[in-house]
């Protein structure tokens, strides 16, 4: 596939003023562009070195400040700064530390295209991913109108992660996703980092009736709390002047502010991660803040920092409980990033969390994290919807995509269930996932002896598909399923009763040599069963494994040279049943 960025470059003229009188203040150098085009565009190498610079607009008091990997050596590819409002005027861009006979300068062009290989080796088919550029954490979820908003952390000028804005998609069926502006982006407060949005029936922060509120950590020098409000339905947000609503107490890890209406008590209530602990926030008018309440000390797992709390309520059988989602990094089960939760009470002040084994995860891939819940889920739907970001934070920036990074899992209900013990929380793709369902193969049942091709099942699939089917042990210990291709990369989901494990081992799934720990056998705890029931959905460079409807989960990326086109089942020692078998290709 040709990786070569093809950008037409329909004007190639930028006006320097003055060239050599370019550099205002020392180790600074201004280029004076005359704007006659839609973008300017600038040459970036993917790993080369991060240069500050600030682009200043005819019509703005402050100028936009930017960490650009400008091209020093080579041109990797091109990120654009739209300038389509500045026609005939003059924006000025202003670079530290930079030679200015460098081949970054020397390549930077306005053109009225901006055009990049949208169709790469690893795009995902179905799960979101952002049109190019860098994407974490999902922020700022919530339903309005008919619309699920999607924000999400973004750096518009790299693939790497850098210069934290919040990009935003919406969807009417939380599978087909389209791509909208980018809503907020740095100030003088700080880079935008993760956070929630509320939509405010009551209008309790004067914005307006029905304004969408965003509820984000401003991360300059140190973090605190910011809020901007849309009262058009997402596409723009005014930031407000009193910002920030919570300044920093001192603590440097203070942020991702998660925020619900608590009608009992009749305010609203803010999860905030403060370093190790979560920090509850109550509020009136989402403007004036209180501090209620911390939670963590001493419980769960504290091997990292702690990230992008959320606290809901979740019922079973009738009653409610509330429970608390933690992302945690590093520290996961199997390395890196991962997300831990409590099941407990909320009195409108504190949270107490029943006694239960901590840590609990909620999937025990290595790429689920800083997922959260959507807000304002009409109450006929009723659901705990949850999106998590489909990487890790080990190597995240190093994954081999070309003009985006990462993607997010499939949306999830989350569910209260009994596992035989104690409670736990599930997640299960939600119905409407189903929806991406094309053309069904059933495949009679099998005894799985020694090992078993399933011939030409996944041939016509393209590598992005659905298999579901029923795992009947019998007297087999340690058995499973892979899924692999014509060069021999492979994913093998292993159960192991003996160790009372479900295993994904990717080491030999295809690129893996980008980063030192990608390359493993992340597992989870398996209940004993006579039988399972396996949701695995795979998508160009991932796979997401449910047991149980979602009882044990795993989520992991992977990077094969060819799309995995085989499915074998084996056992390690006696026979066991696959039954129920069917396959559906997803569009
Ligand atoms: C989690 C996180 C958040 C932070 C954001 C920055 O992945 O570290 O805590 O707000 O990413 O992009």
């Amino acid at each position: 596939m040709k990786k070569i960025i093809n950008i037409l470059l329909v004007s190639l003229i930028i006006t320097v003023a003055g060239c050599n009188k370019n550099t205002t203040k020392e180790g600074h150098f201004q280029l004076k562009v005359k704007i006659d085009r839609d973008f300017v565009l600038l040459p970036v190498e993917e790993r080369g070195r991060e240069f500050r610079m600030k682009v200043a607009y005819p019509d703005k008091d402050e100028q936009e400040m930017i960490v650009l990997r400008l091209a020093q050596h080579q041109i990797d590819y091109w990120v654009k700064i739209d300038v389509k409002a500045y026609k005939g005027k003059e924006v000025i861009l202003d670079f530290e530390h930079v030679d200015k006979h460098s081949l970054g300068i020397k390549n930077i062009k306005q053109s009225d295209k901006f055009e990049f290989e949208y169709n790469e080796t690893f795009r995902p088919a179905y799960h979101f991913s952002p049109e190019y550029g860098w994407m974490n954490d999902p922020n700022g979820m919530v339903y309005l109108d008919g619309e699920y908003h999607l924000f999400f952390q973004y750096n518009p000028y790299g693939t790497r992660w850098q210069n934290m804005h919040w990009g935003h998609a919406v969807s009417t069926d939380l599978v087909s996703w389209t791509y909208l502006p980018t809503p907020l982006a740095p100030d003088s407060l700080g880079a935008i980092f993760s956070g929630s949005a509320v939509i405010d029936v009551h209008n309790t922060a004067g914005f307006g009736e029905n304004a969408m509120i965003a509820i984000y950590t401003s991360a300059g020098k140190e973090q605190t709390q910011s809020i901007a409000y849309s009262i058009d339905k997402g596409r723009t947000f005014t930031k407000y002047e009193g910002n920030p609503v919570i300044p920093n107490p001192g603590i440097p890890d203070f942020r991702d502010p998660k925020v619900m209406w608590h009608a009992e008590s009749g305010k609203w209530i803010m999860s905030l991660a403060t370093k190790q602990t979560v920090t509850f926030y109550g509020s009136p008018d989402l403007k004036s803040w209180t501090l209620l309440s911390e939670f963590g000390n001493g419980i769960g797992s504290h091997a990292g920092v702690w990230e992008c709390p959320d606290l809901f309520p979740l019922t079973y059988k009738g009653a409610t409980k509330w429970v608390l989602l933690v992302s945690i990094n590093p520290g996961g089960p199997n390395h890196g990033s991962a997300t831990q939760y409590f099941i407990g009470d909320f009195d409108g002040k504190s949270f107490v969390a029943d006694e239960l084994p901590y840590p609990l995860w909620l999937d025990y891939g290595r790429d689920n994290y800083a997922g959260v819940s959507w807000s304002n889920i009409p109450e006929s739907d009723g659901r705990s919807i949850f999106m998590g970001w489909m990487s890790n934070w080990d190597y995240a920036n190093d994954v081999p995509s070309q003009y985006f990074r990462s993607a997010m899992t499939v949306p999830r209900e989350l569910e209260l269930k009994h596992n035989g013990k104690h409670l736990i929380i599930t997640n299960f793709p939600v119905k409407e996932v189903e929806k991406l369902r094309g053309k069904q193969t059933v495949v009679p049942d099998r005894l799985i002896q020694g090992e078993l091709v399933v011939d030409k099942i996944l041939e016509d699939k393209k590598g992005i598909f659905e298999l579901n089917m029923t795992i009947r042990p019998e007297d087999a210990k340690v058995f499973g399923f892979c899924i692999s291709n014509t060069q021999g990369e492979k994913v093998r989901y292993i159960f192991d009763l003996k160790q009372k494990s479900l295993m994904v081992d990717r080491k030999q799934s295809g690129l893996t040599d980008f980063h030192h720990n990608f390359a493993s056998v992340p597992f989870a705890p398996l209940s004993m069963n006579k039988t399972y029931q396996v949701k695995l959905l795979v998508d160009r460079a991932s796979s997401e494994i449910f047991i149980n409807g979602g009882e044990a989960v795993l989520t992991n990326i992977h990077f094969p040279s060819s799309w995995y086109n085989v499915l074998t089942f084996f056992t390690e020692d006696n026979a066991w049943k696959a039954e129920n078998i069917s396959i559906y290709e997803l569009k």
